[in-house]
C-alpha cells in the first residue's frame, strides 16, 4: 500500500442560480460555512459528490467554480444535475463512457473512480471497466452519489433509492477490489456494513433527513461534512458545523 492519504467529502450543497433560503437554511451560506472549514484542513483533495445544483438548467456551476479555485476536487454528478453539463462545465468531456460520467485517477498506490448515477441508476458495466482486476484487495474506493444499497433510512430508501440496488450490492460484494464506496444523497451521516463492502454516507451540506420517519422530515440544517483517511485501515468521520 502507499502513503496516507486524507480526502475532504462536501455533498448536496443544491446551489441555485439564485441566493435562496430554501427549508429553513440558506443554501449558498450553508455550503460557504462548510467549505471555509475545510479548506485549511490538511487534505489531499476535496470530493463533491452530487446535487452541485438544483436548478440544472441556468445554473452553469459557475458560483461553485470560483468559490472551489485554488483548491484540487473531483466532481461527480447527482440526481439534480446534468452529466453533459457538468462534463462541459469542469472538463470532463472525454471521461464520458455510454453517456455518463466515469472516471479513474491513481493516488499514492490506490485507485479512486467516480461514478455518474445521475439517473438514478449505476452502469456497472462501466464502472467494473474502471476495475484494475490485477490491483490488490480493498485498493479500489469508489465514489458515487446514491448509496449502492439501501440504507435503513426509510423515506429516501422508500421513494430515491438507487433503482439497481439490489444488483449494485451484488456487484460490490463480489468485487474485492473494492470495500468501501462513498457516497450521499440521503442527506444523513451513516455507515453500513454490508457483507464484503462499507457504504460511507456523508451528509449535506444544506440540510439533514432524520433515517427513521417514512415522510420527509428535516433532521436539522447544520452544514455537514466528511473527513476521510485512508492508511492501512479506513477512517471516515462525520462532522456537522454548528
Ligand atoms: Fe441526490
Amino acid at each position: 500500500m502507499g502513503d496516507k492519504i486524507r480526502i475532504i467529502q462536501l455533498s448536496d450543497m443544491h446551489i441555485s442560480s439564485a441566493d435562496i433560503v430554501r427549508n429553513g437554511a440558506n443554501i449558498r451560506r450553508n455550503f460557504l460555512k462548510a467549505l471555509e472549514k475545510v479548506r485549511d484542513m490538511e487534505h489531499d483533495f476535496i470530493v463533491l459528490s452530487g446535487d452541485l445544483a438544483h436548478d440544472v438548467d441556468d445554473n452553469d456551476y459557475n458560483w461553485l467554480k470560483k468559490k472551489m479555485q485554488g483548491l484540487k476536487y473531483y466532481v461527480i454528478p447527482g440526481n439534480h444535475d446534468i452529466t453533459e453539463i457538468m462534463a462541459k462545465s469542469f472538463g470532463l468531456e472525454n471521461d464520458i463512457i455510454r453517456g455518463r460520467i466515469f472516471y479513474k485517477i491513481s493516488f499514492k498506490g490506490r485507485d479512486f473512480i467516480f461514478a455518474d448515477t445521475s439517473i438514478e441508476w449505476l452502469d456497472i458495466r462501466s464502472l467494473d471497466g474502471l476495475v484494475d482486476k490485477k490491483s490488490p484487495e480493498g485498493g479500489t474506493f469508489v465514489f458515487m452519489h446514491h448509496p449502492p444499497s439501501l440504507c435503513n433510512s426509510r423515506h429516501m430508501d422508500t421513494y430515491y433509492p438507487l433503482s439497481n440496488h439490489i444488483e449494485a450490492t451484488e456487484y460490490f460484494n463480489s468485487c474485492r477490489q473494492i470495500e468501501h464506496v462513498f457516497c450521499a444523497h440521503y442527506h444523513i451521516a451513516h455507515h453500513v456494513n454490508k457483507e464484503n463492502f462499507n457504504i460511507h454516507i456523508c451528509p449535506s451540506t444544506w440540510y439533514q433527513i432524520g433515517r427513521k420517519p417514512k415522510k420527509f422530515n428535516i433532521l436539522h440544517s447544520k452544514p455537514g461534512y466528511t473527513v476521510i483517511e485512508i492508511d492501512d485501515s479506513v477512517s471516515v468521520k462525520n462532522h456537522f458545523i454548528k
